[in-house]
């Protein structure tokens, strides 16, 4: 199967970049499965059932969030009825809608399960996401069940503890890999055991801001160490950051692993054809041309 999974996007600038690239990319990729992280994907805080239903008209198959997903108030109750929307599962019991879910592929290739849980160094603390990973996959096995692939989102902080949750999960996943740092890491890869890994996808978003957000209210606050005005999130162009995995249809385990980095400012990255370099980018076409013929080569590929 082939895979495309973004990290947080962030505003209506986040919001453009899946509108605009995910159709085609599906096309051109011949994408089996998306997931999109969307807990900043309202003004930079939640997501509503209105961006939900635009997300999934573009090609979006699943969509995860993260500590942003109770920041509008119609989250609790839209989720309760979209199984397609997920939370980390290691919320309190109680929670309403669900951490995890089995969601059928593309064309009848299959069925894909989704699992996000949430870290606990230098974020809320939740319950051990190492034990709700350890349920979900005594719940959703490789190749059993109807299982074809399994995309697992550790959604916090400290890369250590994203680095210690791709091992413990390595051969039993598809692909393990961070959200929320809002910075993409140069680390994709597919480790000992066979699945896909990447610490952090980094966001959907304007790279020219302050992790999505205009830049001077975040810097003064930095500077100055007093609140002040609220955070909005920036509005130039985003750039499309993910990972794309290609999987072994006998074992559900990685074959190919590309960052993806299109649009925006960030120098691009993803599996060969990608879309032109766009004319706000730092980065030309001849660059976009050299990172795809990267990715041409035998073997798992990697960051471009
Ligand atoms: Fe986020
Ligand atoms: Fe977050």
């Amino acid at each position: 199967m082939r895979l495309l999974y973004c990290g947080d996007v962030v505003g209506r600038a986040g919001r453009q970049a899946v509108l605009d690239h995910i159709p085609a990319l599906r096309a051109a990729w011949a994408l089996d499965f998306v997931v999109v992280n969307g807990e900043n994907a309202a003004g930079g805080f939640g997501i509503t059932g209105g961006i939900c239903r635009e997300f999934f008209a573009a090609g979006v198959d699943v969509i995860v969030t993260g500590n942003h997903v109770w920041d509008q108030k119609d989250t609790a109750a839209y989720i309760a009825d979209e199984p397609r929307l997920l939370r980390p599962m290691n919320y309190p019991a109680g929670a309403p809608g669900r951490g995890h879910g089995l969601f059928p592929a593309a064309g009848g290739r299959g069925q894909v399960a989704v699992i996000q849980v949430m870290g606990r160094v230098f974020m809320d603390a939740l319950d051990d996401p190492f034990a709700a990973v350890a349920e979900a996959l005594d719940h959703h096995r490789l190749k059993q069940g109807g299982v074809d692939a399994i995309i697992l989102d550790i959604h916090g902080e400290a890369t250590s503890e994203k680095m210690a949750m791709g091992h413990f999960t390595d051969g039993r996943v598809s692909l393990v890999c961070g959200t929320h740092s809002h910075v993409p890491t140069a680390d994709a890869q597919i480790l000992p055991g066979g699945s896909a890994y990447q610490t952090d996808l980094g966001m959907t978003g304007d790279y020219d801001s302050v992790i999505g957000f205009v830049k001077e209210e975040p810097v003064r606050r930095f500077v100055t160490k007093r609140p002040g005005r609220r955070f909005e999130p920036a509005g130039g162009e985003a750039t499309l950051c993910g990972v794309y995995v290609e999987t072994d249809d006998a074992t559900g385990l990685a074959t190919r692993v590309v960052a993806v980095r299109l649009g925006g400012r960030l120098a691009p990255s993803g599996p060969a054809p990608l879309p032109p370099a766009s004319s706000s980018g730092l980065v030309g076409g001849e660059m976009a041309e050299a990172v795809a013929g990267l990715h041409q080569g035998k073997g798992p590929d990697t960051d471009g």
